[in-house]
Formats: C-alpha cells, sequence, structure tokens
C-alpha cells in the first residue's frame, strides 16, 4: 500500500469488544446478530478532529454506511452532521433531531419530485449536474447550493466505488465551469458550499490530495465569493485484514489542514472544511456474528454453513471484500488445530459464502464466528433474499447493551410481505 503508513499496535487491538462479550450477546439475542461499539465509533469521531486540525471543522457522518438509529443519535449527540443521500434518509435524521443546518442532500440522479421534498425541509441541497442545476434554478432561484464537482481522480478499493473520473456519473466536470457559471447566473443561485467525493478506501494518501486541490483549483473569489465550506467526501480507509497497515491520519492530517490553510489565506476568509465519512466511523465497530449449524467435507474441502448469508452481509460477494473472521468458540491460541475452511450462509446460491478457504481454528457444529469490520454497509445494504429476516442489531455503550433493531419472527415477516403487498 503507497502513502503513509504505520503498524497497527496491541493499543489499537485492544480498542476492539473481546469475543467473549460477542458470545455473551449471541446467547442473550440469538444469531445472526449486528453488534456494535459505541465507544469506538465515539473514539474514531472524536480521533478525526485531533488528526485534522481546523477550528472549523465539520464531520457528516455518511449514514449511509449505517443508519442504526443508536448509531445516528450517538454521533448527532457527539456534534456530528450528516451526509444524505436520499429523502428518506432526510426524514429519518430531522425526526432525530438532527437540524436541517447539519444536513447536506447529495443528489445524484434525482427526480423533480425527490428536489421538491428534500427542498421543503430546508435542507441544503448538492448539486452533482448542470441538468439538475438548471431544473432546481428555475425551481429555487436566489437560493443557496452547494455544487457537487468531479475531482478528476480515480481512488478507491473497488471499481465499484471509484466516484471520480470522468467515467463515473458522479458530479459536474470540472471544465464544465463556464456552463456552472452561466446557469448560477441566470437563477441568482448562492453557491455556498463546494463538494467532491473520490471513492471509498483509498489507500493513497496522495490521491486525496490531489482531489482536494484540483476542487480548490476553481474554488476562486471571482467565481464563488458567497463559499462558507468546502466539502472532501468521505474515503478514508481502514484496515479490513490483520496484516493490512492503517494510515498514518496524524500526518495524513497535519497535511489536509496545510492545504486548506494555503487556500483560505489566497480565498480571504476561513472557511469551513467538511469531510463525509462513513467507513472511518462505522466499519470497525460492528461484528456480526453467525453460528455454525451444518460442517461438511466435500473430498477435503471443508464448508462451514452458518445462520446467515449474503443478504446479511453482501460485501463480500459484490466487492470481493475480505472480512476477517474469528471462531468465538474456538479462539486462537499457540497450539489450535487450524483448517482451512469455506464460510458459507444459508441462501441458495453457491456464491453464498463469507469466506473461501480460510485457515481458521477448528470448528465444531454449533460454534460462533464473528465476520468482523461490519459496521459499514451491511446492514444497512441488507435485504431479506429468500425471506430471512434481517438480523437483530445491538449496541454497546459503556459496557451495556441495547438491543436496537429487533429481529422480525418468521412469521412477522410474512405477514410484513402480505401487508406491504396491494391486495389482490
Ligand atoms: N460521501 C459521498 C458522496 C459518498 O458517495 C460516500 C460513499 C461517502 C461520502 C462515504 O464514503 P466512506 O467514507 O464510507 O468510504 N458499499 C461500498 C462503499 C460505497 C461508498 C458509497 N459512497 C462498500 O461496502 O465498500
Amino acid at each position: 500500500m503507497k502513502g503513509e503508513v504505520t503498524g497497527s499496535t496491541l493499543k489499537e487491538a485492544d480498542l476492539f469488544l473481546e469475543g467473549e462479550v460477542l458470545v455473551n450477546m449471541a446467547k442473550k439475542y440469538g444469531t445472526p446478530l449486528y453488534v456494535y461499539d459505541g465507544n469506538l465509533i465515539i473514539r474514531r469521531f472524536r480521533e478525526l478532529h485531533n488528526f485534522i486540525k481546523w477550528p472549523k471543522l465539520r464531520i457528516l457522518y455518511a449514514m449511509k454506511a449505517n443508519y442504526n438509529i443508536a448509531i445516528l443519535k450517538l454521533l448527532k449527540d457527539h456534534g456530528a452532521y450528516i451526509d444524505t443521500v436520499s429523502p428518506a434518509e432526510v426524514h429519518l435524521v430531522l425526526k432525530l433531531g438532527y437540524l436541517p443546518g447539519h444536513i447536506l442532500y447529495t443528489a445524484n440522479n434525482i427526480t423533480d419530485e425527490e428536489m421538491h421534498e428534500v427542498k421543503k425541509t430546508g435542507v441544503l441541497m448538492n448539486i452533482g449536474s448542470l441538468s439538475r442545476l438548471e431544473k432546481y434554478g428555475k425551481a429555487y432561484p436566489e437560493t443557496e447550493i452547494c455544487l457537487r464537482f468531479n475531482p478528476d481522480v480515480t481512488a478507491g478499493i473497488h471499481e465499484y466505488v471509484r466516484t471520480g473520473g470522468d467515467l463515473t456519473k458522479f458530479g459536474i466536470l470540472m471544465q464544465d465551469l463556464p456552463a456552472v457559471k452561466k446557469i448560477t447566473d441566470k437563477y441568482h443561485l448562492k453557491v455556498i458550499g463546494l463538494h467532491e467525493h473520490t471513492g471509498s478506501g483509498i489507500a493513497e494518501t496522495e490521491k486525496v490530495y490531489q482531489s482536494m486541490k484540483n476542487l480548490l483549483g476553481i474554488a476562486k473569489r471571482e467565481d464563488f465569493p458567497d463559499l462558507r465550506f468546502i466539502d472532501f467526501g468521505g474515503g478514508f480507509k481502514v484496515p479490513y485484514s490483520p496484516d493490512e497497515k492503517r494510515i498514518n491520519y496524524d500526518q495524513f492530517g497535519k497535511k489536509i489542514a496545510e492545504i486548506f490553510s494555503e487556500f483560505c489565506q489566497e480565498y480571504g476568509n476561513e472557511l469551513e472544511m467538511y469531510f463525509e465519512p462513513g467507513k472511518y466511523l462505522v466499519a470497525e465497530a460492528g461484528s456480526l456474528v453467525v453460528q455454525v449449524n451444518t460442517l461438511k467435507d466435500n473430498k477435503g474441502r471443508l464448508i462451514a454453513g452458518t445462520d446467515s448469508g449474503f443478504p446479511h452481509l453482501i460485501r463480500p460477494v459484490v466487492y470481493g471484500a475480505y472480512h476477517e473472521i474469528q471462531n468465538l468458540s474456538n479462539p486462537f491460541k499457540p497450539g489450535t488445530v487450524i483448517k482451512k475452511y469455506d464460510i458459507c450462509g444459508n441462501i441458495c446460491e453457491t456464491g453464498d459464502c463469507f469466506a473461501t478457504q480460510r485457515d481458521l481454528p477448528e470448528i465444531k457444529e454449533g460454534d460462533f464466528l464473528a465476520v468482523k469490520n461490519s459496521g459499514a454497509y451491511c446492514y444497512s445494504m441488507g435485504g431479506i433474499y429468500n425471506l430471512r429476516a434481517m438480523p437483530n442489531e445491538v449496541l454497546i455503550l459503556n459496557g451495556r447493551d441495547y438491543l436496537v433493531t429487533k429481529r422480525l419472527a418468521n412469521e412477522e415477516l410474512a405477514e410484513s410481505i402480505i401487508n406491504g403487498s396491494r391486495k389482490f
């Protein structure tokens, strides 16, 4: 991995919930079960403020990563703002008490109805296409907006999550600045923010600096005299596998503050700096705990079948993502017998595996396994394919556990399908 890195220390490892806690939760609430560590989320949130020393730093939690309401409330109580991408996300956080001024709505191929619905809430719109800008200007002249530009830098952990570069659907190309100006002038729109998002899980810190510089390069006072903030999106990477290094966020933060400070001096105003992390705040704080119910030996290939599956955690299937798996019932210690397993689910598809050919301490039927780093884009990307309900979600905060989302019983799930369907 390029960029500035440090090894993760024992202290870092100690931050995470103990396997014993996860087993206790599994026994108390049943499996499959999502368990989140609220203290770690708060620690990550605070850390960013220590790394990026800018008096007007705002951290907008990208709630698409995990819309669990306990997490949303916790972050609100600690001063987080919110990055939203759908009207329902906006309604949810407003209902939880977030102020409209602390929410940004990033519009991505939205309909006119969605635009009006969000506009009514008083939440600022972040517009990423000339087409939407024209429609917005016509409907709401002389109002404030944020503009999303494509930073023209390609980075991110998988091609599906690289949002920069002109092959993606995101943001207005910087070369279209004259066309932007024409529309904003025509409708007297007040551009108070500029935005870019380069990708998710960015390993190369230089690419983040480059995106920042590209966006700041067009943030000229003569074109945008009313700027209050610049938003550099999310994408802060966290390690997923045990041998991956953690980025040196201390150095990273210093460099970011330096770049921004230089810009603000030139612009002549100390602007707010926004970042929109999702993974950084919540990925490491979550574990999906599953139970092994069926072991098979297919001509030497060991398959551990569990009571969950890809609709509950789809990242390995969609992005080929690596999630560490721990056998909570037989934790690794020197002398432990290690075997290779495919860790699979209960869904009727061959690809329904959390991991293949993974070395793990010997597994027995009944063992609990933890799929680690499952706090971001796991529950939130989940579904009920094969009509298996989404798991319970538990938040642990200051040593106490809270059942936040209750799993539907099988009959309730069946009932919900009937209730939600048109009556025939
Ligand atoms: N801001 C914008 C405009 C975004 O599109 C995203 C993520 C974020 C912020 C937060 O990015 P983060 O800090 O979480 O990397 N499902 C994929 C990730 C999709 C990211 C989509 N946009 C995954 O599981 O890897």
